[in-house]
């Protein structure tokens, strides 16, 4: 009964030369993808609240949720370009902290990308909707919500949820080269929006209402930066890129470390001129706060264009997301600790087909059907969970394959993954007792399942390891 087995690196690294995967990425979408994934729900639309809870400090929230991503980037990098091999985390958890906790963080992943595809196609929705409004068109009731999720309203379906969902689903499909051109362009297109919104709002700051600076104290700009944490999720899902990428070893930091870099810059210029154009207060029930920014500055053209930039953004968040899913998917399944057909790889399209649209229809039948109000706090939870496991498990890699070659290497070892460590369990002490409780109920789900099926279908465990 060997829980804590670990696969060879070798034989992982020689099956992913080998698995039918394109090999056609190159630096420049992987940033673009990063920036695909972090750029979306979480600085359109959950800036408002963090500003209620940390007053103009919250720029500050955004330099400490960056710091923990900053921290835990580079023990990334430093992985990806050792292990190149499909499946993120779950993978290099595979290398050295052993199966068991493997399983339990890929299905943590599960998770987190899931549910934020899921979150984040309903805030699309909202988006798009409103974008329906302002020219005069309307969706029938019945059909703009999940049931239950309008009180005193009768909604059946999220139809806008469903359909941006399934769409993306097929994209992801049909190809990898396609999915990284259609996000390259929209990509373009968001961060054209956000540089807009910077150049034309900073005109507009009244450095009166940066008075006070933490009005709710450090607990509130701690409390915020845990909610916005959620902005940098998705730099992450770069690596899962590792087999379809043509020099992965210099390519996947660079793409990591260079899309978490740029968004730091823009989100905390953005918060610096939220904060200072609306006086925090007004973001009180506000769920498009960069737009309001503008209309409060008189500016309603530009705030038009914000609105439209916030529905590429997150178009192309659901995107990376579901691809990086369905990579980590693909990786269980190859290992035999998921179904085996979740790793069949289309003949024509190269893509892994039947994870795609497994991923596709079950979380799109989530945004749909489900009311998904509070769901952030959940997917920070899951991911500060795997931030922490990716620090420990880049020191136990410099002990247990000290020889294999890495074209980046973490600084400041040990320290970086231990203040990294540290960073993310401050974070998660600051989320609420609710996420808490169904984040555990969450692992033990998986627990469950692990002892009932995957141990016993792991490819190791009929290799007699
Ligand atoms: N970082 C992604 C977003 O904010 C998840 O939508």
């Amino acid at each position: 009964m060997n829980l804590f087995r670990t696969k060879n690196i070798d034989a992982m690294l020689a099956v992913a030369r080998n698995d039918g995967l394109k090999k056609v990425l190159g630096p420049l979408d992987l940033v673009l993808m990063g920036i695909g994934a972090i750029v979306g729900t979480g600085i359109f639309v959950l800036t408002g609240t963090g500003a209620l809870t940390a007053g103009p400090a919250l720029m500050l929230s955004f330099v400490i949720a960056a710091l923990a991503c900053g921290l835990a980037a580079l023990c990334y990098a430093e992985f990806a370009s050792a292990i190149p091999v499909s499946g993120s985390i779950y993978t290099y958890c595979y290398a050295t902290l052993g199966e068991i906790v493997a399983w339990m963080i890929g299905w943590d992943m599960l998770l987190e990308y899931g549910l934020a595809t899921s979150a984040v196609s309903v805030g699309w929705s909202g988006y798009f909707q409103s974008l329906l409004a302002g020219f005069g068109l309307g969706l029938p009731t019945a059909l703009t919500a999940a049931p239950g999720a309008l009180p005193g309203v009768v909604t059946l379906i999220n139809l806008p949820a469903l359909l941006i969902m399934l769409t993306i689903t097929a994209l992801v499909a049909h190809g990898v080269r396609e999915s990284a051109r259609f996000n390259n362009v929209m990509v373009i297109i968001k961060i054209s929006v956000v540089l807009l919104f910077i150049a034309v709002g900073v005109w507009h700051v009244e450095p009166a209402n940066w008075r006070p600076f933490a009005p709710f104290g450090a607990a509130g700009v701690f409390s915020a930066a845990a909610l916005v944490f959620f902005a940098f999720i998705g730099f992450d899902a770069v690596t899962s890129a590792a087999e379809e990428v043509r020099n992965p070893r210099r390519d996947l930091p660079i793409g990591i470390i260079g899309s978490l870099a740029v968004c730091t810059v823009l989100y905390v210029a953005m918060a610096a001129i939220m904060t200072g154009i609306v006086p925090f207060q007004q973001f009180a029930g506000i769920d498009h706060p960069v737009s309001l920014a503008l209309q409060v500055a008189g500016q309603k053209w530009v705030a038009g264009f914000v609105d439209l930039g916030a529905i590429v953004g997150m178009t192309t968040v659901i995107l990376v997301m579901t691809y990086g899913q369905t990579r980590i998917i693909f990786a269980m399944s190859r290992d035999g600790l998921l179904p085996r057909r979740l790793s069949a790889v289309h003949p024509v399209h190269a893509t892994p087909h039947v994870a795609t649209w497994a991923v596709g229809i079950v979380f799109s039948a989530i945004a749909a059907f489900v009311p998904l109000n509070v769901l952030a706090e959940l997917i920070n939870i899951g991911t500060l969970a795997a931030f922490t496991l990716i620090s420990i498990s880049v020191l136990v890699l410099r002990r247990t394959h000290p020889e294999l070659p890495r074209a980046f290497l973490c600084p400041g070892v040990p320290v970086v993954p231990l203040l990294s460590v540290a960073f993310c369990l401050f974070l998660m002490a600051h989320l609420q007792k609710m996420t808490w409780i169904a984040f555990l109920v969450w692992l033990a789900l998986g627990l469950v399942v692990y002892f009932l099926y995957a141990r016993r279908h792991a490819v190791l465990h009929n290799d007699g390891a």
